[in-house]
């Protein structure tokens, strides 16, 4: 084609028109408060040069040009394409904030659609980048249906492409429904926020004031609600990070995740190991000491680090191939199984379900939190969840048992009664009904108040009740476990286990799903 000719110089001149679009002052703004543009933001997510971006000229819907302010924008403010994150297909779109507030219309909604519904046929995983003022108030029903059709493609997609969010500025109303629908959302500390209603609407309703970021900001959410499960300090970071999360999960349901380079500079056998559970069964320690000492050196990624701490989730590898970890941690609350621990566990368990992650359980829990507030708030209902959980996954899983494994407690955290495929204990391991302070005063609360010495009393009985009752070595005899090991076998014993796991199938009879309670 002759580069001068008619149709060619149209071509050139919609492209420059193109780039001509961002305004210098709006892109000046957004960087002014520590936010890029959309186009900037996917440059550093995908692999230099590699994405390619799909509906750049499709203009916005006239519907709503009669009330005025429609910009006859390029793009409709959204930006959507593929393109390869460490050499894997990825598709993704980023909301444009320099035109139109990102703000969604009848167009910017079909431009996600596309891409959601091409990422569910390729089998690949999506990313949404989320910085807009919401439904776009001038196409009215048209902009609030199509946030319709996105919800309802995230809802057919879930389990089957991982589908992550990354909230990189406002995101209220409904809108805020998109990020909570997917898998995994990622914030920036500062220039985001997610809220149903706004600060504005809480004054005017409830006679509250509360800033944006105290209402819905990063920090709030990955602390206090839930709803965000990795923050970072700024947009580069969270990027950064959001690729190497990508490194550890499937592009679907249907493949494993990839087996990554390792360190095999990682011992197998490791006396640290000997070391980390104190004597004193009163005394904490922190999980992620263990957890890093039996994945592959630095591979450990915790997920909700903020959210319910007395848990750990997170992936590791074990000679570059992905696991999901579920650690209670005696450092926060003794380790105990709370509302938020319970729905943060089961949450974690699912995805790696569907997504072809096997599950390692680290397990040191003195019970469910009692009291008032746990129990007006459902922790019956919410521990349930984390039951359901563990019991319908057909990944392989492995359960340690490190120090406490009480009551109901013991039963939850993938005991073998619940499916657990290999349960192992440490010799530190106290499995009971109860603890020995509490066994003993329940069964001789009688002879204890009628004793001479009470606290000698107690004490023996408190001995006995370790010796006879509450020791791996009798869950290991009686076969309820299946061996006691030496932790600092801990690393060769779950790589050797989880081998004899890898063919792990599971038949589940027919059903249109189970009714997990929520
Ligand atoms: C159309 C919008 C818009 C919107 C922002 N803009 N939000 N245009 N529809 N929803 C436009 C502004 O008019 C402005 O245009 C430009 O985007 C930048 O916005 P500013 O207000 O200048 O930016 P800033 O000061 O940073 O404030 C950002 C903001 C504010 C807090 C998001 O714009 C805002 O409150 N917007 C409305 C938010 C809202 O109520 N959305 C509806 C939520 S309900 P100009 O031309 O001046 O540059 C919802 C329902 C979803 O989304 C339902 C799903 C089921």
């Amino acid at each position: 084609m002759d580069i001068n000719g008619k149709y060619f110089k149209s071509y050139l001149e919609r492209e420059d028109a193109f780039k001509k679009q961002y305004n210098a002052d709006r892109i000046k703004k957004q960087h002014a408060k520590g936010k890029l543009t959309a186009h900037e933001r996917i440059a550093l997510l995908f692999d230099s040069g590699t994405f390619e971006e799909i509906d750049a000229y499709v203009t916005p819907s006239d519907q709503g040009v009669e009330f005025g302010k429609i910009e006859m924008s390029y793009g409709d403010g959204v930006v959507t394409g593929h393109g390869m994150i460490d050499g894997r297909l990825v598709f993704a779109y980023a909301q444009d904030f320099t035109i139109m507030g990102g703000s969604l219309g009848i167009v910017h909604a079909r431009k996600i659609a596309k891409i959601q519904e091409m990422a569910l046929k390729m089998g690949a995983p999506i990313i949404g980048i989320n910085d807009s003022g919401g439904a776009r108030i001038q196409e009215g029903i048209a902009s609030l249906n199509g946030y319709g059709i996105i919800f309802n493609n995230i809802i057919q997609s879930s389990g089957i492409i991982p589908q992550i969010s990354v909230i990189m500025g406002p995101a209220a109303g409904g809108a805020v429904y998109g990020p909570a629908l997917t898998d995994w959302v990622f914030m920036t500390s500062h220039t985001s926020y997610m809220f149903v209603t706004g600060p504005n609407v809480v004054r005017e309703v409830l006679n509250e004031d509360i800033s944006s970021e105290d209402l819905g900001g990063a920090e709030t959410h990955a602390r206090k609600s839930g709803v965000a499960n990795m923050i970072y300090d700024d947009e580069e970071n969270t990027i950064i990070a959001l690729r190497k999360f990508l490194s550890y999960l499937p592009s679907n349901n249907l493949e494993n995740p990839p087996v990554a380079a390792y360190d095999n500079s990682t011992p197998d056998v490791n006396e640290k190991l000997r070391d980390i559970v104190p004597d004193d069964p009163n005394k904490a320690y922190d999980v992620r000491d263990i957890i890093s000492l039996i994945v592959d050196r630095n591979s450990f990624f915790e997920t909700s680090e903020l959210f319910a701490p007395n848990i750990v989730t997170g992936f590791g590898r074990l000679e570059g191939k992905t696991i999901g970890i579920v650690a209670n941690q005696p450092k926060v609350l003794a380790g105990v199984l709370d509302i938020d621990s319970s729905t943060k566990g089961a949450r974690f368990i699912r995805f790696c379900d569907v997504f072809n992650i096997p599950i390692l359980t680290l397990e040191d829990v003195p019970g469910f939190l009692p009291g008032k507030d746990q129990e007006h708030s459902g922790i019956i209902r919410h521990g349930a969840k984390l039951l359901f959980a563990y019991s319908e996954a057909t990944v392989p899983r492995i359960t340690i048992i490190l120090r406490k494994a009480y009551g109901g407690a013991y039963i939850v955290m993938n005991s073998r009664s619940m499916g657990g495929d290999f349960n192992f204990a440490w010799p530190s391991a106290e499995i009971a009904v109860m603890g020995p302070d509490g066994a003993v005063a329940i069964l001789y609360r009688r002879e204890l108040a009628d004793a001479k010495d009470p606290v000698a009393m107690k004490k023996e009985l408190v001995k006995r009740y370790r010796e006879k009752v509450a020791n791996p070595f009798i869950a290991d005899e009686k076969g309820y476990i299946d061996e006691v090991i030496d932790p600092a076998m801990t690393r060769r014993k779950v790589l050797s286990a989880f081998t004899a796991l890898s063919n792990k199938s599971v038949k589940v009879p027919s059903r249109k799903h189970g009714n997990m309670p929520l």
